[in-house]
């Protein structure tokens, strides 16, 4: 009996779109293995047709017009892996409208416009894949839409953006400053030329909203969520913070509050923010430019996925495992929902509670920490550790305040507090990351509806 052949359009042929060419030639045996199909690569698009490429298999032909793949009726499958949103939201929503599945790496696409395209894919039938978005080579996507498909997720807590991560790590490890690190990320190629999608945290919410919405079947709206990057963070912390036991991450975090607004709508809380986490936490050794999920639901437990967040080949293993999917032709399972998926109601960053480590800079003075304790207990937030390290040059010492949970809210009015009664201008605070929760029951209790 003759193979049956799945013909795909490439849309990219740079880090990912490169990967994948390599390992449809490399794996071509095992793709046929497992589905009983092969794969033909028909069409690659790119911007710049001159460039010299990589030797693309028999019969693949490169072409700038984007209707050569989405309008070619023998193309059964679309991938795009060209990034930015203009381009790649127009492939595909033509590729859909056009009856072809679509594979995709594109987080920033889904995260802040992914709606209508699932509508799309839904309304046409076709199957809309996207592994490789969230963290690149950690099977997430798939273990969240199926694996897990009847737990309820009580909580996910990520290190998902290697290029921060690495930076971090390179702190931590070698004692270099942030400059320096990113400097070096830079050289190495972990770093863009400009790379604020990483470090100022947009990468790693864009890859959390992903999360969320398949974990919780409900949309957050990118521009509510609370994004906090690395750029400010000293190299001094990061000392301090060891010193107290912990290493500081890039987290993404989201947590079901088991709670409903007045209208019924489940109450979440999601950031992403640098925090403190302890030694003894798988997540704390995550190192250099690797991912890591955990993940909390109600039947399954604790379960942690760690691995390569990105780099060609760990991302084409992605992008390949969902043509795999479309080979088989996997019914569609595009959101892991069979429902439409409501809009996530937000808990006020200000009522998120957490522990705090807070360093400030003041002169060594008696009555200096009893002034600092009086100003944090009239916003009832009480320590849990105080560490005071040598003093710089002008006679001023780092005082390090742990404290114990408390309100975002509470913990912003103690800081200004100390700063307008006190007059100590240099305070730096980061949430402690609280893992395991004791608000994280193994099974979640009916929700409760806010008045
Ligand atoms: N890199 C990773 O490790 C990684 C990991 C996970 C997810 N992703 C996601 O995967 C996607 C691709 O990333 P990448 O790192 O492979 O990007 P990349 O190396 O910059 O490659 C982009 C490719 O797309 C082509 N392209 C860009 N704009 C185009 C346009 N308007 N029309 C036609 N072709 C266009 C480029 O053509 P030319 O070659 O002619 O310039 C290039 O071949 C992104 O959404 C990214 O977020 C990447």
């Amino acid at each position: 009996m003759p193979t049956q052949i799945l013909t795909i359009g490439l849309a990219g042929l740079g880090t990912v779109g490169g990967g994948l060419v390599t390992l449809l030639k490399k794996n071509a045996d095992i793709i046929e293995r497992r589905t009983g199909r092969r794969i033909r690569l028909k069409r690659v698009l790119v911007h710049n047709i001159r460039k010299k490429r990589q030797e693309l298999p028999d019969g693949a032909q490169l072409t700038d017009k984007l209707t050569d793949l989405t309008d070619d009726p023998e193309i059964d499958a679309v991938v795009e892996v060209i990034g930015g949103k203009d381009t790649a939201r127009t492939l595909i929503a033509r590729a859909l409208d056009q009856g072809k599945h679509v594979v995709t790496a594109n987080k920033a696409l889904l995260a802040e416009e992914g709606l209508p395209l699932f509508e799309k894919a839904k309304e046409k039938k076709r199957i809309f894949r996207y592994e490789a978005s969230v963290a690149g080579a950690i099977p997430i996507v798939q273990a969240l839409k199926d694996s897990l498909a009847s737990n309820h997720i009580c909580a996910l807590t990520g290190i998902l953006n290697g290029t921060s991560n690495y930076i971090l790590s390179q702190m931590t490890a070698n004692s270099l400053d942030f400059a320096t690190a990113l400097a070096e990320a830079t050289e190495k190629g972990y770093a863009e030329a400009d790379p604020s999608l990483d470090i100022d945290g947009f990468d790693t919410a864009h890859k959390l909203i992903l999360l969320l919405r398949l974990s919780f079947g409900l949309h957050y709206d990118f521009a509510k969520l609370p994004i906090q990057g690395i750029r400010d963070i000293a190299a001094f912390d990061i000392r301090l913070a060891q010193q107290l036991g912990y290493h500081i991450k890039l987290i993404g975090q989201a947590r079901d509050t088991t709670r409903t607004d007045a209208h019924g709508t489940p109450l979440v809380e999601a950031a992403v923010f640098p925090a403190l986490v302890s030694h003894s936490f798988l997540l704390a050794r995550v190192e250099g430019s690797f991912n890591a999920v955990h993940i909390k639901a109600d039947a399954a437990g604790s379960l942690f996925f760690h691995g390569r967040g990105a780099g060609d080949l760990p991302t084409a293993s992605a992008v390949l495992a969902d043509l795999l999917a479309v080979a088989r032709e996997e019914y569609p399972n595009n959101t892991g929902f069979a429902l439409d998926i409501p809009k996530a109601s937000l808990v006020s960053p200000e009522e998120w509670t957490s522990c705090y480590y807070v360093r400030l800079m003041v002169h060594d003075s008696p009555g200096v920490l009893r002034d600092i304790a009086g100003c944090m207990a009239n916003e009832n937030v009480s320590m849990s550790k105080v560490l005071q390290d040598e003093g710089d040059a002008s006679g001023r010492v780092p005082l390090v305040l742990m404290t114990h949970e408390t309100s975002q809210r509470s913990m912003d009015r103690a800081i200004q507090a100390i700063r307008d009664k006190l007059n100590v201008r240099e305070i730096v605070c980061f949430k402690v990351l609280s893992w395991p929760r004791s608000a994280c029951p193994l099974f979640l209790p009916v929700r409760e509806r806010a008045a």
